[in-house]
């Protein structure tokens, strides 16, 4: 099966999509954590996303299909995938579907999560992700059991995303708003768009996704 999840900067489309991940053994694809590790390596690609990244553009759509084209040929994703921040464009959801009908494959599900713009900005300046594992946190609505330790690995190392300071987090709600709300009604004709209420507890939300997935 492979899914693609939309919303707006901090929705919820990680932690839900890691959940997923484990739930139906599909593989996450985020194609945010591609570019920081792009960045971080240094590589051609993260220089030329990292200004962009830091100031909450998007990055060309070039560079991003180049990667994910690349990324979804991997062996692990023939057993299925979960997108997570892509598409952003209708350019990117073009050149999805070109891509995936010259492989014999397809989207089963697109989920939306919905979420009111004025409780984006306060989840995001409360996240703060494991340095060592990754795992994602939030000072209200998740903290990890034991206060500076991670849930998943034990490490006492937490950092914060350079694109979280709640001035980047205007910028990119209004790309948002911009390039990537306008492809909502490219997957509502497909009748494979699933609105999710993504305001609630997060594991009610899992609940109204477990429940689409088990309709598929
Ligand atoms: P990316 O890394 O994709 O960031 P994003 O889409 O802005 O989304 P976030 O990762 O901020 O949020 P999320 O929805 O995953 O929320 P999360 O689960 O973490 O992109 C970063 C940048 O890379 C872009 O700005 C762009 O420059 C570039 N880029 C990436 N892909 C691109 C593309 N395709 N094209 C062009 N450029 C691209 O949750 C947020 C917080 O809320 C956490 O603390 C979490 O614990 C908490 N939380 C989650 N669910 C709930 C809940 N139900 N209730 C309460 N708290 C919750």
């Amino acid at each position: 099966m492979n899914i693609i999840f939309l919303g707006p900067p901090g929705a919820g489309k990680g932690t839900q999509s890691k959940l997923l991940e484990e739930r139906y053994g599909l593989v996450q694809i985020s194609t945010g954590d591609m570019l920081r590790a792009e960045v971080a390596r240094g590589s051609e690609t993260g220089q030329q996303a990292k200004s962009l990244m830091e100031t909450g553009r998007l990055v060309p759509d070039d560079l991003i299909i180049k990667m994910l084209e690349s990324r979804i040929a991997q062996p692990d994703c023939a057993k299925g995938f979960i997108l997570d921040g892509f598409p952003r464009t209708t350019g990117q959801a073009e050149a999805l579907d070109a891509m995936l009908k010259a492989s014999n494959k397809h989207i089963d599900v697109v989920l939306f999560l919905d979420v009111d713009e004025d409780i984006l900005a306060d989840r995001i300046s409360g996240r703060f992700t494991c340095a060592k594992c990754g795992a994602t946190y939030n000072e209200v609505s998740n903290p990890p059991k034991q206060d500076g330790v991670c849930d998943s690995c034990g490490s006492h190392e937490f950092k914060r995303r350079a694109d979280d300071k709640r001035e980047t987090v205007v910028e990119r709600l209004k790309e948002y708003r911009k390039l990537t709300a306008p492809i909502l009604p490219f997957y509502e004709k497909t009748g494979r768009l699933h609105a999710i209420n993504g305001m609630l507890p997060t594991s009610e939300v899992t609940a109204q996704i477990e429940t689409v997935m088990a309709g598929q």
